[in-house]
């Protein structure tokens, strides 16, 4: 069984941890946090609710005692600033930059063989970040993005069906930000029957137009931006690779030339599993897609380009 840890025990640290313990397939998930106290608090409550919800992982809180991190498999970072109603996860890059770095920093120290897991905001920088300061293979550098806009999409589809939406497939690539991100409804499905035959044009263009503001939405409504579905698609994505399930998700990666793109990290989708992303899935986009995929390439870039 596996070591995990996750910096960060705010909203959305804590909801990783829970959703991870939840599916009971690690030994161990390391809560740590700067602010003191913070994770152990949460750590114990969490605890506290292993004789109701029956689950054997040890959740253990630490404030900034990376020690305790030592060995792990993966390291799940969410610590830094979230956003606030008005905000985009762009204004977060200043203040997020510093924390990222430093945090992978002490994680790598202490885990030199642990796959990263990137959430801080604006997540596709700071993948791009991490990749560049840790100088890591690409493969064990992962930002979380592609796989929560997909449940937002596949929520948002069912929706409009009237289906469940585990019965729904559909990806969302590019950059994880309100204007970046390619919901790709031509390739969406209801039970392997394309979308298209159930819902007209126009209702998938609003469809896509909800999934790219999903995060805003509900940062508007919340005062801060969300945690339930950002910490159930960390805990997809973490159990894909620790029980090295192969399944595939639209992540943040470094490309080397696939998808016309190079010196990025971008949502594309890749298949996980032990040693991190093991392969990118290469889609065979129309002129269409290739041409907001440039886009949203260009925008990130642009991102980058502000570290
Ligand atoms: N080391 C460890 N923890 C830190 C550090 C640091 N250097 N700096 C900040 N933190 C902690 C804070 O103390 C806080 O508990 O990170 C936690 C962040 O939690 P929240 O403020 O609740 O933010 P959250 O909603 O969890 O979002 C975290 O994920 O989705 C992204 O945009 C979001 O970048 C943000 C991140």
């Amino acid at each position: 069984m596996s070591k995990i840890s996750v910096i960060g025990a705010g909203n959305v640290g804590a909801s990783c941890a829970e959703y991870i313990a939840m599916k009971n397939f690690a030994s161990e998930v390391i809560l740590l946090d700067i602010k003191e106290n913070f994770a152990e608090g949460k750590a114990m409550d969490l605890m506290q609710t292993t004789a109701l919800n029956g689950f054997d992982t040890r959740i253990v809180g630490s404030t900034n005692d990376y020690s305790k991190t030592a060995n792990s498999e993966v390291v799940v970072i969410t610590s830094g600033v979230p956003r606030k109603p008005g905000m985009t996860r762009e204004e977060l890059i200043g203040i997020n930059a510093g924390i990222v770095k430093t945090v992978m920093e002490n994680c790598l120290q202490h885990s030199p063989n642990a796959i990263i897991v990137v959430v801080s905001n604006p997540m596709d920088t700071m993948t791009y970040l991490a990749k560049q300061t840790s100088g890591l293979p690409k493969n064990r550098i992962i930002g979380m993005g592609g796989a929560l806009d997909s449940a937002r999409f596949r929520y948002f589809l069912s929706q409009a069906l009237g289906v469940p939406s585990s019965e729904v497939d559909g990806m969302v690539i590019g950059g994880h930000g309100d204007t970046t991100m390619i919901p790709l409804t031509r390739l969406a499905s209801y039970k392997g029957v394309p979308v298209s035959q159930f819902l007209s044009a126009e209702e998938l263009e609003k469809i896509k137009a909800s999934t790219m503001v999903g995060g805003a939405t509900l940062t508007a409504m919340l005062g801060t931006s969300a945690w339930y579905a950002p910490g159930a698609a960390v805990s997809a994505l973490v159990q894909s690779i620790v029980c090295d399930q192969k399944k595939m998700m639209p992540c943040c990666v470094a490309l080397d030339g696939e998808y016309g793109q190079s010196d990025i990290c971008i949502g594309v989708p890749v298949i996980l599993g032990k040693s991190g992303w093991e392969k990118i899935v290469n889609l065979d986009l129309n002129d269409a897609e290739k041409a907001e995929f440039e886009k949203s390439a260009a925008a990130v870039r642009n991102m980058n380009a502000a570290l």
